[in-house]
């Protein structure tokens, strides 16, 4: 059998950059689909996956816009083939109180992390449901479960994401397709290196493993979600973080 073709949303980001590795190493095609805006940073990262023989492809995409993820989609099945495997992995933050939060930092928030998840699905459950097998991974967040001050855009739609995980799953369980969750705690990426130096010690001393996380923690998660023998794990919302939420 060939090998199954993966795309990685917001693939040259923290999480992304890992999850792309540890999927080429467990024998994927991997496509790091991210914005174009930032040509150093891509022609970093290309130089970044040499070592993994092709195995790992740039391709831009704005998750935010469908026209743009279908696009992206053609590009892929024309080089690639079918899509087997989605991870969507592109996500910002805009914090702010929600008394001076703008609309656009609400609508900025939506549109990338679930608008942006949407325009994707979108594009490859058809193919996936013909050929009876697709695995998709979004990443949520601690915070969409907890709630975090400053996040009440970022929180809902990490939360909203996981309803739609459930809902996709429901739909496309006698498919051969499962749609899971992953929600890391906080990990070693821009995203966090963003937060305020004494904020984020602060956050760091209370997990409980004593260590923040790091992608190659999320990236094994993700792995696990989308192995060809994780067919009976669906509408699964799967924390990664170290103890920094503990439910059942
Ligand atoms: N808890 C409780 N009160 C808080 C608070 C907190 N975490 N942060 C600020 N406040 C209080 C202040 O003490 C102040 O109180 P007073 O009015 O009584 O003086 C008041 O709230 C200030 O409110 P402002 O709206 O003026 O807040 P601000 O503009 O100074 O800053 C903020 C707000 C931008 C959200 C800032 O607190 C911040 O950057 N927080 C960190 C946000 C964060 O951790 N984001 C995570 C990003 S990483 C990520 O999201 C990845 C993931 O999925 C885990
Ligand atoms: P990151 O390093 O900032 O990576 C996110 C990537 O997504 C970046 O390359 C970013 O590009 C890209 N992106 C942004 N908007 C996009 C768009 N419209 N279309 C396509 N790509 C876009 O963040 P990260 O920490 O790896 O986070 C990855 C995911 O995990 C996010 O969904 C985040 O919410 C989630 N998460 C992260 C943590 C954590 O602690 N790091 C915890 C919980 C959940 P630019 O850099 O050019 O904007």
């Amino acid at each position: 059998m060939s090998a199954r073709t993966a795309i990685v949303t917001g693939g040259i980001g923290g999480l992304g950059t890992a999850i792309c590795q540890q999927l080429a190493q467990a024998g994927r095609q991997v496509i790091a689909a991210d914005l174009d805006s930032r040509s150093d940073r891509i022609a970093a990262f290309v130089a970044e996956q040499s070592g993994y023989a092709g195995k790992i492809q740039f391709e831009a995409v704005n998750v935010a816009h469908f026209a743009s993820c279908q696009a992206l989609l053609e590009r892929v099945n024309a080089r690639y083939g079918a899509v087997d495997i989605l991870v969507n992995a592109a996500g910002i933050t805009r914090d702010s109180s929600l008394r001076k939060m703008s609309e656009q930092q609400w609508q900025e928030v939506i549109g990338v992390n679930l608008d942006g998840v949407f325009n994707m699905c979108r594009q490859v459950v058809d193919g996936m449901c013909e050929r009876g097998f697709g695995r998709i991974v979004n990443i949520s967040s601690i915070n969409g479960q907890t709630g975090a001050f400053g996040q009440t855009n970022y929180a809902a739609s990490k939360a909203g994401l996981h309803g739609f995980t459930m809902a996709l799953a429901r739909e496309l369980a006698r498919k051969g397709v499962t749609v899971n969750s992953i929600a890391p705690g906080y990990c070693r990426t821009p995203m966090v290196e963003a937060i305020p130096q004494a904020i984020r010690d602060q956050i760091i001393s209370q997990i409980p493993v004593g260590r923040i996380g790091e992608p190659s923690d999320i990236a094994r998660a993700v792995e696990f979600l989308t192995a060809d023998a994780a067919g009976y794990l669906t509408g699964v919302l799967l924390p990664v973080n170290g103890g920094g939420f503990m439910s059942f």
